[in-house]
Protein backbone atom coordinates (compact mmCIF):
# COMPACT_ATOMS: atom_id res chain seq x y z
CA UNK A 1 0.00 0.00 0.00
CA UNK A 2 1.42 3.80 -0.84
CA UNK A 3 0.37 6.42 1.96
CA UNK A 4 0.12 9.76 0.57
CA UNK A 5 -0.15 12.67 1.31
CA UNK A 6 -4.50 13.60 2.95
CA UNK A 7 -5.23 16.69 0.79
CA UNK A 8 -9.33 16.86 2.14
CA UNK A 9 -11.10 19.01 -0.42
CA UNK A 10 -12.36 22.10 0.67
CA UNK A 11 -16.31 21.94 2.40
CA UNK A 12 -18.92 24.44 3.31
CA UNK A 13 -19.18 23.83 7.16
CA UNK A 14 -22.43 24.18 7.83
CA UNK A 15 -23.25 21.94 10.82
CA UNK A 16 -23.06 22.11 14.65
CA UNK A 17 -19.28 22.71 14.27
CA UNK A 18 -16.52 22.69 13.64
CA UNK A 19 -17.23 25.93 10.96
CA UNK A 20 -15.19 26.98 8.28
CA UNK A 21 -11.22 28.36 9.40
CA UNK A 22 -10.76 31.90 8.43
CA UNK A 23 -7.49 31.26 5.74
CA UNK A 24 -5.52 33.55 8.69
CA UNK A 25 -6.06 31.48 11.54
CA UNK A 26 -5.14 28.24 9.26
CA UNK A 27 -2.12 30.11 8.08
CA UNK A 28 -1.05 30.45 11.76
CA UNK A 29 -1.03 26.83 12.25
CA UNK A 30 2.11 26.74 9.95
CA UNK A 31 4.36 28.95 11.76
CA UNK A 32 7.19 27.89 13.13
CA UNK A 33 7.31 25.40 16.36
CA UNK A 34 8.45 26.91 19.15
CA UNK A 35 9.18 25.08 22.70
CA UNK A 36 6.24 25.35 24.83
CA UNK A 37 8.49 26.97 27.74
CA UNK A 38 10.44 29.27 25.26
CA UNK A 39 10.08 32.78 27.06
CA UNK A 40 9.04 33.84 23.98
CA UNK A 41 6.00 31.28 23.89
CA UNK A 42 5.61 32.78 27.67
CA UNK A 43 5.01 36.06 26.48
CA UNK A 44 2.34 34.82 23.75
CA UNK A 45 0.58 32.63 26.49
CA UNK A 46 -0.26 36.31 28.54
CA UNK A 47 -1.64 37.35 25.39
CA UNK A 48 -3.67 34.69 24.80
CA UNK A 49 -5.46 35.07 28.67
CA UNK A 50 -5.89 38.66 28.16
CA UNK A 51 -7.97 37.81 24.87
CA UNK A 52 -9.74 34.79 26.60
CA UNK A 53 -10.97 36.98 29.29
CA UNK A 54 -11.88 39.81 26.88
CA UNK A 55 -14.42 37.32 24.94
CA UNK A 56 -15.97 36.28 28.27
CA UNK A 57 -16.16 39.83 29.79
CA UNK A 58 -13.70 37.89 32.72
CA UNK A 59 -11.11 39.58 35.00
CA UNK A 60 -10.39 36.00 36.36
CA UNK A 61 -6.58 34.95 36.46
CA UNK A 62 -7.38 31.75 35.56
CA UNK A 63 -8.70 32.12 32.04
CA UNK A 64 -6.92 29.40 29.40
CA UNK A 65 -7.68 26.76 26.83
CA UNK A 66 -7.61 23.65 28.10
CA UNK A 67 -5.11 21.33 25.84
CA UNK A 68 -8.62 19.13 24.80
CA UNK A 69 -11.81 19.65 22.89
CA UNK A 70 -14.85 20.83 25.11
CA UNK A 71 -15.85 17.68 26.17
CA UNK A 72 -11.93 17.63 28.64
CA UNK A 73 -13.21 21.81 29.23
CA UNK A 74 -16.97 19.96 30.74
CA UNK A 75 -15.02 17.46 32.45
CA UNK A 76 -11.79 19.37 33.92
CA UNK A 77 -14.93 21.29 35.63
CA UNK A 78 -16.97 18.32 36.91
CA UNK A 79 -13.40 16.74 38.41
CA UNK A 80 -12.37 19.60 40.21
CA UNK A 81 -15.15 21.53 41.48
CA UNK A 82 -17.16 18.12 42.53
CA UNK A 83 -16.47 16.34 45.71
CA UNK A 84 -18.02 12.47 45.94
CA UNK A 85 -21.40 13.02 47.93
CA UNK A 86 -21.97 16.64 47.25
CA UNK A 87 -25.37 17.63 45.25
CA UNK A 88 -25.39 19.15 42.04
CA UNK A 89 -28.10 20.13 40.07
CA UNK A 90 -28.07 19.91 36.53
CA UNK A 91 -30.14 21.72 33.81
CA UNK A 92 -31.08 19.15 31.36
CA UNK A 93 -32.64 20.18 28.21
CA UNK A 94 -30.43 17.98 25.63
CA UNK A 95 -27.55 16.26 24.94
CA UNK A 96 -25.06 18.09 26.82
CA UNK A 97 -26.82 18.40 29.72
CA UNK A 98 -26.91 14.88 30.26
CA UNK A 99 -23.08 14.72 29.81
CA UNK A 100 -23.18 16.61 32.54
CA UNK A 101 -25.05 14.39 34.59
CA UNK A 102 -22.94 11.94 34.06
CA UNK A 103 -19.90 13.43 34.66
CA UNK A 104 -21.60 14.62 38.25
CA UNK A 105 -22.20 10.89 38.77
CA UNK A 106 -18.22 9.58 37.27
CA UNK A 107 -16.80 11.98 39.98
CA UNK A 108 -19.52 10.28 42.93
CA UNK A 109 -21.31 13.35 43.10
CA UNK A 110 -25.04 13.07 43.43
CA UNK A 111 -26.79 14.97 40.35
CA UNK A 112 -30.56 16.28 41.07
CA UNK A 113 -31.96 16.66 37.43
CA UNK A 114 -34.08 19.63 36.23
CA UNK A 115 -35.56 18.05 33.20
CA UNK A 116 -37.01 20.57 30.50
CA UNK A 117 -38.34 19.04 27.42
CA UNK A 118 -36.04 18.74 24.53
CA UNK A 119 -36.32 21.93 22.28
CA UNK A 120 -37.35 24.44 25.20
CA UNK A 121 -35.23 26.82 27.31
CA UNK A 122 -34.72 26.12 30.84
CA UNK A 123 -37.36 28.18 32.55
CA UNK A 124 -36.29 30.42 35.58
CA UNK A 125 -39.64 29.88 37.38
CA UNK A 126 -39.05 25.60 37.34
CA UNK A 127 -35.48 26.22 38.27
CA UNK A 128 -36.59 28.61 41.03
CA UNK A 129 -39.14 25.66 42.17
CA UNK A 130 -36.71 22.95 41.51
CA UNK A 131 -33.95 24.91 44.12
CA UNK A 132 -36.63 25.82 46.98
CA UNK A 133 -37.54 22.08 46.44
CA UNK A 134 -34.03 20.97 46.61
CA UNK A 135 -32.89 23.21 49.43
CA UNK A 136 -35.30 21.98 51.85
CA UNK A 137 -33.23 17.85 51.71
CA UNK A 138 -30.00 19.71 52.00
CA UNK A 139 -27.03 21.80 50.68
CA UNK A 140 -26.43 22.43 46.68
CA UNK A 141 -23.15 22.09 46.44
CA UNK A 142 -22.99 23.22 42.80
CA UNK A 143 -25.26 24.09 39.67
CA UNK A 144 -24.72 22.97 35.94
CA UNK A 145 -25.89 24.58 32.71
CA UNK A 146 -25.50 24.74 29.61
CA UNK A 147 -26.22 27.84 27.45
CA UNK A 148 -26.65 27.01 23.85
CA UNK A 149 -27.83 23.27 23.37
CA UNK A 150 -26.53 22.02 20.11
CA UNK A 151 -28.17 19.30 20.33
CA UNK A 152 -31.86 21.52 19.78
CA UNK A 153 -30.32 24.64 18.99
CA UNK A 154 -32.13 26.14 22.06
CA UNK A 155 -30.64 29.41 24.11
CA UNK A 156 -31.37 29.51 27.28
CA UNK A 157 -31.52 32.70 29.12
CA UNK A 158 -28.00 31.99 31.06
CA UNK A 159 -28.43 35.47 33.36
CA UNK A 160 -31.57 34.92 34.47
CA UNK A 161 -31.35 31.61 35.71
CA UNK A 162 -27.53 32.28 36.90
CA UNK A 163 -29.55 35.21 39.04
CA UNK A 164 -32.07 32.58 40.41
CA UNK A 165 -29.26 30.51 41.47
CA UNK A 166 -27.49 33.27 43.14
CA UNK A 167 -30.44 34.35 44.82
CA UNK A 168 -31.85 31.10 46.11
CA UNK A 169 -28.01 29.59 46.79
CA UNK A 170 -24.35 29.46 47.67
CA UNK A 171 -23.90 27.00 45.07
CA UNK A 172 -20.94 27.37 42.61
CA UNK A 173 -22.30 27.87 38.81
CA UNK A 174 -20.64 25.69 35.82
CA UNK A 175 -21.43 26.80 32.79
CA UNK A 176 -20.98 25.46 29.10
CA UNK A 177 -21.08 28.72 26.65
CA UNK A 178 -19.04 25.93 24.07
CA UNK A 179 -21.49 27.02 21.34
CA UNK A 180 -22.41 30.17 22.75
CA UNK A 181 -19.17 32.33 23.00
CA UNK A 182 -17.98 34.43 20.15
CA UNK A 183 -21.80 33.90 18.31
CA UNK A 184 -23.83 35.76 21.17
CA UNK A 185 -23.27 38.11 24.18
CA UNK A 186 -21.55 36.12 27.17
CA UNK A 187 -21.26 37.86 30.23
CA UNK A 188 -19.16 35.54 33.02
CA UNK A 189 -18.77 38.17 35.66
CA UNK A 190 -21.68 40.12 35.37
CA UNK A 191 -23.75 36.71 35.38
CA UNK A 192 -22.19 35.14 38.56
CA UNK A 193 -20.72 32.58 36.58
CA UNK A 194 -17.70 30.56 39.13
CA UNK A 195 -16.56 28.10 36.00
CA UNK A 196 -17.41 28.12 32.26
CA UNK A 197 -15.82 26.45 29.39
CA UNK A 198 -16.49 26.28 25.50
CA UNK A 199 -14.79 24.71 22.15
CA UNK A 200 -13.23 26.73 19.70
CA UNK A 201 -14.27 25.01 16.61
CA UNK A 202 -17.83 26.70 16.74
CA UNK A 203 -18.18 30.59 16.61
CA UNK A 204 -14.44 31.18 17.08
CA UNK A 205 -13.91 29.34 13.69
CA UNK A 206 -10.64 28.16 14.64
CA UNK A 207 -9.60 24.13 14.59
CA UNK A 208 -11.36 21.86 17.14
CA UNK A 209 -8.67 20.49 20.31
CA UNK A 210 -9.12 23.12 22.46
CA UNK A 211 -11.33 24.31 25.22
CA UNK A 212 -10.69 27.86 27.08
CA UNK A 213 -11.53 27.37 30.69
CA UNK A 214 -12.03 30.51 33.23
CA UNK A 215 -12.53 29.53 36.91
CA UNK A 216 -12.87 32.46 39.48
CA UNK A 217 -11.13 33.03 42.99
CA UNK A 218 -14.58 31.30 44.58
CA UNK A 219 -14.20 28.40 42.17
CA UNK A 220 -10.08 27.97 42.59
CA UNK A 221 -10.63 28.31 46.77
CA UNK A 222 -12.78 25.18 46.34
CA UNK A 223 -10.35 23.62 44.33
CA UNK A 224 -7.71 24.37 46.76
CA UNK A 225 -9.64 23.23 49.35
CA UNK A 226 -10.43 19.70 48.42
CA UNK A 227 -10.63 17.23 51.00
CA UNK A 228 -9.86 14.79 48.30
CA UNK A 229 -7.38 14.92 45.39
CA UNK A 230 -8.70 15.46 41.93
CA UNK A 231 -8.91 11.77 40.83
CA UNK A 232 -7.40 13.08 37.61
CA UNK A 233 -3.63 14.34 37.40
CA UNK A 234 -4.03 15.70 34.00
CA UNK A 235 -7.09 17.97 34.36
CA UNK A 236 -5.87 19.06 38.36
CA UNK A 237 -6.60 22.82 38.02
CA UNK A 238 -3.74 22.98 41.01
CA UNK A 239 -1.04 21.40 38.40
CA UNK A 240 -2.05 22.90 35.30
CA UNK A 241 -2.48 26.30 37.18
CA UNK A 242 1.67 26.57 37.70
CA UNK A 243 2.13 26.40 33.98
CA UNK A 244 -0.44 28.61 32.59
CA UNK A 245 -0.56 31.16 35.52
CA UNK A 246 2.27 30.54 38.51
CA UNK A 247 1.47 34.03 39.86
CA UNK A 248 3.98 37.03 39.88
CA UNK A 249 7.21 36.03 40.87
CA UNK A 250 7.02 32.11 40.10
CA UNK A 251 7.98 30.40 36.93
CA UNK A 252 6.38 28.51 34.95
CA UNK A 253 6.43 24.29 35.41
CA UNK A 254 6.58 21.67 33.19
CA UNK A 255 2.82 20.17 33.40
CA UNK A 256 2.30 18.43 29.75
CA UNK A 257 3.46 19.89 26.42
CA UNK A 258 1.12 22.47 25.31
CA UNK A 259 -0.47 22.14 21.67
CA UNK A 260 1.62 25.15 20.47
CA UNK A 261 0.12 25.58 17.16
CA UNK A 262 -3.13 25.46 17.96
CA UNK A 263 -2.60 27.80 20.60
CA UNK A 264 -1.06 30.07 17.29
CA UNK A 265 -4.38 29.62 15.75
CA UNK A 266 -6.50 30.31 18.63
CA UNK A 267 -4.57 33.59 19.23
CA UNK A 268 -5.11 34.62 15.51
CA UNK A 269 -8.73 33.35 15.42
CA UNK A 270 -9.43 35.68 18.98
CA UNK A 271 -7.45 38.62 17.24
CA UNK A 272 -10.02 38.43 13.99
CA UNK A 273 -12.94 38.79 16.32
CA UNK A 274 -12.14 41.48 17.94
CA UNK A 275 -11.05 43.28 14.81
CA UNK A 276 -14.37 42.24 13.75
CA UNK A 277 -15.55 43.99 16.78
CA UNK A 278 -17.59 41.75 18.92
CA UNK A 279 -20.65 43.85 18.29
CA UNK A 280 -20.93 42.88 14.92
CA UNK A 281 -19.90 39.53 15.28
CA UNK A 282 -22.70 39.14 17.20
CA UNK A 283 -24.92 41.05 14.68
CA UNK A 284 -23.32 39.36 11.84
CA UNK A 285 -24.29 35.83 13.62
CA UNK A 286 -28.29 37.55 13.42
CA UNK A 287 -28.52 38.97 9.89
CA UNK A 288 -27.63 35.52 8.39
CA UNK A 289 -29.85 33.49 10.63
CA UNK A 290 -32.61 35.84 9.42
CA UNK A 291 -31.94 35.50 6.06
CA UNK A 292 -31.53 31.80 6.36
CA UNK A 293 -34.86 31.55 8.44
CA UNK A 294 -36.52 33.22 5.59
CA UNK A 295 -35.39 30.78 3.03
CA UNK A 296 -35.94 27.72 5.17
CA UNK A 297 -39.32 28.78 6.06
CA UNK A 298 -40.01 29.31 2.37
CA UNK A 299 -38.74 26.40 1.36
CA UNK A 300 -41.46 24.20 3.84
CA UNK A 301 -38.72 23.85 6.88
CA UNK A 302 -40.01 24.01 10.54
CA UNK A 303 -38.32 25.20 13.06
CA UNK A 304 -37.90 22.89 16.08
CA UNK A 305 -37.50 25.41 18.70
CA UNK A 306 -39.80 28.61 19.54
CA UNK A 307 -38.60 32.53 18.19
CA UNK A 308 -37.41 33.52 21.16
CA UNK A 309 -35.40 30.63 22.34
CA UNK A 310 -33.77 29.97 19.14
CA UNK A 311 -30.05 30.81 18.59
CA UNK A 312 -28.47 32.53 16.10
CA UNK A 313 -25.63 29.95 15.36
CA UNK A 314 -27.51 26.62 14.83
CA UNK A 315 -31.26 26.34 13.41
CA UNK A 316 -32.54 23.15 14.61
CA UNK A 317 -35.67 22.36 11.93
CA UNK A 318 -37.98 19.57 10.41
CA UNK A 319 -37.65 19.22 6.65
CA UNK A 320 -40.49 19.38 4.35
CA UNK A 321 -41.81 14.95 4.28
CA UNK A 322 -40.23 14.68 0.89
CA UNK A 323 -36.64 15.65 2.08
CA UNK A 324 -37.82 14.06 5.77
CA UNK A 325 -38.38 10.38 3.83
CA UNK A 326 -34.72 10.32 2.95
CA UNK A 327 -32.85 13.01 5.17
CA UNK A 328 -29.65 10.82 5.45
CA UNK A 329 -29.25 10.10 2.00
CA UNK A 330 -29.32 13.54 1.04
CA UNK A 331 -27.15 15.11 3.89
CA UNK A 332 -24.75 12.45 1.80
CA UNK A 333 -25.39 13.53 -1.44
CA UNK A 334 -25.07 17.12 -0.14
CA UNK A 335 -21.99 16.40 1.21
CA UNK A 336 -20.67 14.53 -1.85
CA UNK A 337 -22.40 16.67 -4.57
CA UNK A 338 -22.48 19.89 -3.35
CA UNK A 339 -19.50 19.89 -1.24
CA UNK A 340 -21.67 21.21 2.14
CA UNK A 341 -22.01 19.60 5.53
CA UNK A 342 -24.98 19.90 7.17
CA UNK A 343 -26.02 17.82 10.64
CA UNK A 344 -29.08 15.60 11.28
CA UNK A 345 -30.47 15.07 14.54
CA UNK A 346 -29.00 13.76 17.99
CA UNK A 347 -30.78 11.98 20.45
CA UNK A 348 -34.33 11.53 20.07
CA UNK A 349 -34.40 13.71 17.03
CA UNK A 350 -32.21 11.44 15.31
CA UNK A 351 -33.55 11.14 11.99
CA UNK A 352 -36.06 13.97 12.46
CA UNK A 353 -34.56 16.96 12.06
CA UNK A 354 -31.52 19.16 10.34
CA UNK A 355 -28.80 21.12 12.18
CA UNK A 356 -28.01 23.89 10.44
CA UNK A 357 -24.72 25.87 11.92
CA UNK A 358 -23.84 29.48 10.63
CA UNK A 359 -21.20 29.65 12.88
CA UNK A 360 -18.00 32.05 12.77
CA UNK A 361 -16.52 32.33 9.65
CA UNK A 362 -19.18 30.45 8.09
CA UNK A 363 -22.05 33.17 8.92
CA UNK A 364 -21.63 34.83 6.08
CA UNK A 365 -24.67 36.27 3.22
CA UNK A 366 -22.92 34.25 0.52
CA UNK A 367 -23.13 30.81 2.52
CA UNK A 368 -26.53 31.26 3.36
CA UNK A 369 -27.14 31.65 -0.84
CA UNK A 370 -25.39 28.17 -0.86
CA UNK A 371 -26.92 26.45 1.40
CA UNK A 372 -30.34 27.37 -0.01
CA UNK A 373 -29.76 26.70 -3.91
CA UNK A 374 -27.96 23.21 -2.83
CA UNK A 375 -30.89 22.68 -1.22
CA UNK A 376 -33.17 23.75 -3.87
CA UNK A 377 -31.80 21.09 -5.93
CA UNK A 378 -33.46 18.47 -3.50
CA UNK A 379 -36.62 19.83 -3.09
C1 LIG B 1 -22.90 22.39 24.12
C2 LIG B 1 -21.74 21.48 23.93
N1 LIG B 1 -21.03 21.07 24.98
C3 LIG B 1 -19.96 20.26 24.85
C4 LIG B 1 -19.56 19.80 23.62
C5 LIG B 1 -18.38 18.89 23.48
O1 LIG B 1 -17.37 19.53 22.75
P1 LIG B 1 -16.28 18.67 21.91
O2 LIG B 1 -17.02 17.94 20.84
O3 LIG B 1 -15.34 19.73 21.41
O4 LIG B 1 -15.65 17.74 22.88
C6 LIG B 1 -20.27 20.20 22.48
C7 LIG B 1 -19.90 19.71 21.13
O5 LIG B 1 -20.60 19.86 20.18
C8 LIG B 1 -21.38 21.05 22.64
O6 LIG B 1 -22.08 21.46 21.58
Amino acid sequence: MIFQSFEPKEKLLHGPGPSSIHPRTLQALAKPTIGHLDPEFIGFMEEIKELLKSILHTNNRLTFPVSGPGSLGMETCFVNLVEPGERVLVCVNGIFGMRMVENVKRVGGIPLVLETPWGEAVQPENLRNFILDQTKEGKISVCALVHAETSTGVLSDAAALCQIIRNHTDSLIIMDAVTSVAGVPVYMDDWGVDALYFGTQKCLSCPPGLSPLSLNERALNKVKCRNKLVQSWFMDLVLVEKYWDAGAGFTRTYHHTAPINLLYALHEALLLFFEEGEESVWKRHQVTAQKLKEGLKNRGFDYLVNEKEQMPQLHVVVPPSSILAKEAEIRAALLRDESLEIGGGLGIFFGKVWRIGLMGNSARIENVDKILQAIDKFL
